[in-house]
């Protein structure tokens, strides 16, 4: 009765009551919920942009549609892809992109996440306007004012008009793009001549030069791969990025490769630094990349799927195992009509 007192019971009439228990509940009076029953459905739920799917403990967003994400949106996942963003800076040398853009007026970033690379670029370039979107309204409401966000499938048609952008941008998107060539395509017609589109995945293969990655690991990856393969998701390489990019017509095509250590067990000062910062990641990592892959395409139990991702966890806090996975980034130039009408005359 004590908080009565205070503003914040306004919102909340029912906060002094006590919560009757259902007579059901209380008649079984032994045993155990089943958390997988408790999953819900967006068919129940008012149509709105905030609908939700509650799924092994993880809240999934769904107003695009229950597959069209298979990973988590909750605030683990948005202060693990914050963690994450913090990390790949670390791993570029503090450089938010690779691709040598000069004075951009506007960029673009597509799944952008909590938006954080885009607000930080629009800290770096202060005159430029920049634009991130995303299935998830996930990004913060305070922002620079030259950036804002959009809710929007990128895989439908974009809104955006022809040659606008100096800088368009993805990362981490091998989990949330089925038809990257119609991705790639809006990249190009959106990017001015001259601008410069740039694409970042990690790879969804981990390695160990000493062998001495766990059988945990090894088999997670394993059906990580199988799952990303019968949902269509493109395989991450080196070669397939510059792939996307150059068949998309970019030109000047480069591809940059990083590698990033699970846990402090390198010599070299800034990968045992990048190492110990994933292990504060790795955990929620693993079941955000895993969890519904492994239960809804693969049809694993729940509680299988997350002993895997924790027998895993453990083979990464062990001092014995020495595994990284590689990170790429390649970005690629729209030729300027010249170019474009020069190389067409020489097929004439
Ligand atoms: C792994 S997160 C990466 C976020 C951000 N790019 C980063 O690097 O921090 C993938 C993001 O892509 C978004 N996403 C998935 N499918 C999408 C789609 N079809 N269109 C737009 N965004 C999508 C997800 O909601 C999620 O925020």
């Amino acid at each position: 009765m004590e908080n009565q007192k205070h503003n914040y019971d306004i919102f909340n009439l029912n906060y002094a009551a006590a919560i009757e228990v259902d007579p059901a509940v209380l008649a079984a009076d032994e045993g155990e919920y089943d958390p997988s029953e408790y999953a819900t459905s967006t068919e129940t739920m008012p149509e709105s942009i905030h609908e939700y799917l509650y799924e092994n403990g993880r809240r999934y967003h769904t107003y695009f549609g229950v597959d069209k994400n298979c990973m988590p949106t909750d605030e683990m996942e948005q202060d693990r892809l914050d963690m994450h963003h913090e990390i790949l800076l670390h791993l570029l040398d503090g450089r938010l992109h690779l691709a040598p853009i000069e004075e951009p007026h506007r960029i673009l970033d597509i799944g952008t996440g909590t938006g954080i690379w885009a607000i930080d670029m629009a800290d770096q370039y202060s005159t430029a306007e920049v634009i991130g979107t995303d299935l998830s309204p996930i990004q913060p409401a305070w922002t620079p004012p030259n950036c804002r966000f959009e809710i929007d499938d990128a895989e439908k048609e974009w809104t955006f008009k022809d040659n606008t952008f100096d800088f368009i941008h993805g990362r981490n998107l091998t989990q949330s793009i089925n038809d990257w060539p119609t991705l790639m395509s809006q990249f190009y017609r959106c990017t001015k001549p001259g601008g410069w589109a740039e694409i970042a995945e990690i790879e969804g293969s981990v390695w160990s030069d000493d062998n001495t990655m766990g059988p945990a690991f090894k088999y997670w990856t394993e059906l990580l791969n199988k799952a990303l393969v019968i949902k269509g998701y493109q395989h991450v390489s080196r070669e397939s990025l510059a792939k996307r990019l150059e068949d998309a017509g970019f030109v000047d095509v480069k591809v940059y490769a990083f590698k990033q250590p699970y846990g402090p067990w390198a010599k070299n000062k800034k990968e045992k630094r990048l190492g110990g910062e994933m292990l504060l990641i790795a955990g929620p990592s693993l079941e955000s990349y895993g969890l519904a892959l492994f239960t809804r395409v693969l049809g694993i139990d729940a509680e299988e799927a997350t002993r895997l991702c924790r027998e895993t966890w453990k083979e990464i806090i062990n001092k014995k195992h020495h595994v990284y996975n590689n990170f790429y980034v390649a970005y690629g130039r729209k030729p300027e009509d010249s170019e474009v009408e020069r190389t067409a005359d020489a097929y004439l």
